[in-house]
């Protein structure tokens, strides 16, 4: 979408993969849906680290409405768990140099059965333009499927027409995949990011399936991610239960492969350092937020382990090797047998980021450069190539 948002994939927070739609705030007052829960988000954000390596919105996902609009049709916040209202809350988050995110459903009601905007697109465009909300999750439950496009792109203009910059994060294809494939051009031109397959869990499988679907679907939906418009594979689990530290650097790099959005979803009040660490990893940020925006493909599947690239700014290239295999110790791997490597002719320079930071030196397509990858880990290398400067002079 041109409204001169997500001009590079988001980062930030959104509290659905961990929080979900705990709304019992008497029993479980620090986990609980409620304006407590972002506001300690947003102090943390800033304490931590995360605001200075890139992380910026703080986002709410389902079952913070009140069950009931207002007199005038209006979407209002839970008043025990929002007292102070959403306005208050947004004030609070810019307060911290921070974004809000907000959520609401294109359909009758959002997948938890609170409020959906259906014939209400303008009323809670302007309400989250008055709240000074910065982001929309729109969601895709209660929709008959062949409203979904339309429900979308009114929504977009609808935000449009506020004046307000709200960027605009939309699950269109997800909800219309199961009946056609959806028009990419239609859906890069209405929203800044699109969820296209099935939600994350905090398992290791879940992760695998988002890879295995991005890569089976990669002809048709990397065109349409750059600048403005990215494909979203869902939220980052790391920091939470279910991924091994490896598999967590796997999310982790091919996320950034795949320019995806970084939105966390985990208790920044209460993580380990590794994986805190590995979340602000600037080397990783940065390959995911190069301003190239070229989505990176899965270009290899062999020997159990798939090659993923991406190509980024100044003729660099960002290379992803995960090891499928998962028995055994670490297997090791020669990255001239990566698709690209003739980028690396007549020589480049290849540093490591995963597993560690390591500068592997000046290379060329013939050298015996081999990574080292567990089972389920993956090692991430970026290559800039150099310039033939005894040729260049012969010219
Ligand atoms: C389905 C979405 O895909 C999830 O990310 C989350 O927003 C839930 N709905 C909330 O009900």
């Amino acid at each position: 979408l041109d409204n001169g948002l997500a001009l590079k994939p988001t980062m930030g927070w959104l509290h659905w993969e961990r929080f979900m739609c705990n709304v019992d705030c008497d029993k479980d007052p620090d986990n609980c849906i409620s304006e407590r829960l972002y506001m300690q988000m947003a102090d943390v954000m800033v304490k931590e680290g995360w605001k200075d390596a890139g992380y910026e919105y703080i986002c709410i996902d389902d079952c913070w409405p009140s069950r009931q609009r207002d007199a005038k049709g209006r979407l209002q916040a839970h008043p025990k768990r929002f007292p102070g209202g959403i306005k208050k809350l947004a004030d609070y988050i810019h307060s911290k140099g921070l974004k809000l995110g907000i959520y609401a459903d294109v359909g009758k009601n959002t997948c938890a059965g609170y409020p959906g905007s259906l014939g209400y697109y303008e009323t809670d465009a302007q309400t989250f333009a008055d709240w000074g909300v910065d982001l929309l999750k729109f969601d895709g439950c209660f929709m008959e499927w062949k409203l979904l496009g339309e429900g979308y792109v009114n929504m977009s203009k609808a935000l449009n027409k506020t004046g307000a910059n709200i960027l605009y994060s939309c699950e269109w294809p997800l909800y219309e995949w199961p009946f056609r494939q959806p028009n990419y051009t239609a859906i890069r031109e209405t929203c800044n990011h699109w969820r296209n397959y099935a939600d994350v869990f905090d398992s290791w499988n879940s992760v695998k399936s988002i890879l295995q679907w991005t890569a089976s679907h990669q002809d048709i939906i990397v065109p349409a991610a750059g600048p403005g418009g990215w494909n979203d594979p869902d939220m980052l689990d790391i920091g939470n239960f279910g991924l091994s530290h490896v598999q967590e650097e796997s999310q982790m790099a091919l996320w950034a492969i795949m320019a995806a959005p970084l939105l966390m979803s985990n208790d920044l009040r209460d993580i380990c350092p590794r994986s805190k660490e590995l979340l602000q990893n600037s080397h990783i940020i940065a390959i995911n937020q190069d301003p190239l925006g070229k989505q990176g493909y899965r270009t290899a599947t062999e020997d159990h382990f798939e090659v993923w690239e991406r190509p980024l700014s100044q003729n660099r290239l960002a290379i992803a090797v995960m090891n499928k295999m998962e028995i055994g110790g670490r297997r090791e791997f020669f990255i001239r047998e990566t698709p690209s490597w003739k980028i690396c002719s007549p020589q480049c320079n290849v540093t490591q980021i995963l597993p560690q930071y390591k500068e592997m030196g000046l290379q060329t397509p013939q050298s015996d450069l081999v990574v080292s990858v567990s089972p389920s880990g993956t090692a991430l290398l970026t290559v800039t190539p150099i310039r033939d400067f005894t040729s260049f002079h012969k010219l």
